[in-house]
């Protein structure tokens, strides 16, 4: 079978690693895949945001399918010109993909099918939203509707912090249209977590755990970023609180889904804040997380190629999906300055050395033979172990035997701090 993979990250990256554990897949493309990527697969200069370009490559190929795996190109509704072309792909459609592409639809949703959530409202009017500022309180969560990539968040702490963010999104546009509609919420104090889930239109089915760290500095210091690291199963994940989330989110989201004739397939990302009252929606995703995936495909036992076929096929009820008891930790490094300005084209050495660890590249490149840096989040080192303290341990010290100049990392993930 032959395979074509859409994206460059490290997520795509462990997604095409993990679907060669499958015999029968002799070929993987990645449209346009990395440096790490083509060791693997056969990387295509074809940007994932080409939606008719990787249309045509994957009809001039006859691939037996396409998984996608960044939110742009599924907003832009490759899934549905995919399969008009009759060829199969793995991802919602467009009109699912509104869950990410915006915040407001999302908002809707949850809130005429009764799944906990802030409190919220939307504009369109700057001076309305400006006469609104504190509706909640204060901090005031500012949200622009649609895709800025994760950065169309903003938490001010006062009346003036939340003009100025209100003002840049609304009339000077930085995140372009994505800030023509604004979404205000109440802020919510917790725990915050995520929960993936494979789901077809007749199952939801949630997938190993994992914990993520956004900031940029050790404990939670700094700014946000794409994410610096994860661990699988999260701690904080008990039994106790999965059966709420399967209570009281995840199946009155598939009923919604039903509802609504939103025929979702693919991966659902339910980011949830665990309130004192309760645990709430914070957003939808609706792709594999980057870097979670990296631990928590790790630790999948199950063949990730049958589940994504019958995902397709609505067969997911069909598939028993297993995890390895092992536990897995990913640590990100990162370029210089990230996520802020940073350098590219350094070049990376010491992987020949790493032992005990699969190192998922994020942004290198080969130029001239040698691997170099091109992007803010470079490498994703994982390792598993049969505790998690063993599988820290482990990543880290592979980690240690890693270089690039200026390359930094967060020494704190999977830091267990007992209270
Ligand atoms: N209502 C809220 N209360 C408190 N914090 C929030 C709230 N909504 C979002 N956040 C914080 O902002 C971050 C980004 O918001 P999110 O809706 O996930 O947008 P995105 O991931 O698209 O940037 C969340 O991970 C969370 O830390
Ligand atoms: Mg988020």
């Amino acid at each position: 079978m032959k395979i074509a993979v859409v994206g460059s990250g490290g997520r795509e990256h462990a997604i095409i690693w993990k679907l060669l554990e499958n015999k029968k897949i002799d070929k993987i493309f990645a449209l346009p895949g990395n440096g790490g990527i083509s060791q693997l697969a056969e990387c295509i200069d074809i940007g994932a945001d080409k939606i008719d370009e990787i249309c045509d490559f994957a009809e001039k190929e006859a691939v037996d399918m396409v998984v996608v795996g960044p939110e742009v190109p599924l907003a832009m509704g490759l899934v549905d010109m995919l399969n008009e072309r009759g060829i199969k792909a793995f991802g919602p459609d467009k009109n699912c993909a509104q869950l990410e592409a915006s915040k407001a639809f999302t908002k809707e949703f949850l809130e005429r099918h009764n799944i906990p959530t802030a409190r919220y409202k939307e504009y369109t009017e700057v001076e309305g939203l400006l006469s609104d500022i504190g509706i909640y309180g204060f901090p005031m969560v500012i949200k622009a509707d649609g895709l800025a990539s994760g950065k169309g968040v903003v938490i001010a702490e006062n009346a003036e912090d939340a003009e100025k963010a209100i003002r840049d999104m609304m009339e000077l546009k930085v995140f372009g249209d994505a800030g023509s509609k604004i979404v205000v919420e109440e802020y919510l104090s917790g725990i915050e977590a995520s929960c993936l889930c494979f789901v077809d239109e007749n199952s939801i089915v949630p997938m190993a755990s994992a914990q993520d760290y956004k900031r940029v500095f050790d404990g939670d210091k700094g700014l946000n970023t794409g994410g610096m690291g994860t661990y699988s199963p999260s701690l904080m994940f008990t039994d106790e609180i999965e059966k709420e989330v399967r209570e009281n989110i995840l199946e009155p989201t598939l009923a919604g889904f039903k509802k609504d004739g939103m025929k979702f397939k693919g991966v659902l990302f339910v980011g949830l804040m665990l309130t004192k009252d309760g645990v709430k929606v914070i957003e939808f995703n609706n792709r594999f997380g980057d870097p979670e995936t990296q631990s928590v495909l790790s630790r999948l036992d199950t063949d990730l190629y049958s589940i994504l076929d019958a995902v397709t096929e609505n067969r997911l009820s069909e598939i028993d999906i297993k995890w390895k008891e092992e536990r897995a930790v990913c640590v990100v490094m990162a370029s210089e300055g990230y996520p802020e300005e940073h350098p590219t084209g350094i070049e990376i050495t010491g992987l020949e050395d790493v032992e005990g660890a699969v190192v998922f590249h994020a942004g290198t490149k080969l130029s001239d033979g040698k691997l170099v840096t091109s992007g803010g989040r470079v490498l994703c080192v994982t390792s598993m172990g049969k505790t998690h303290d063993e599988a820290r341990a482990l990543a880290y010290k592979n980690v240690e035997k890693i270089q690039f100049k200026g390359a930094h990392y967060r020494k704190d993930i999977g830091l267990i701090i007992e209270k």
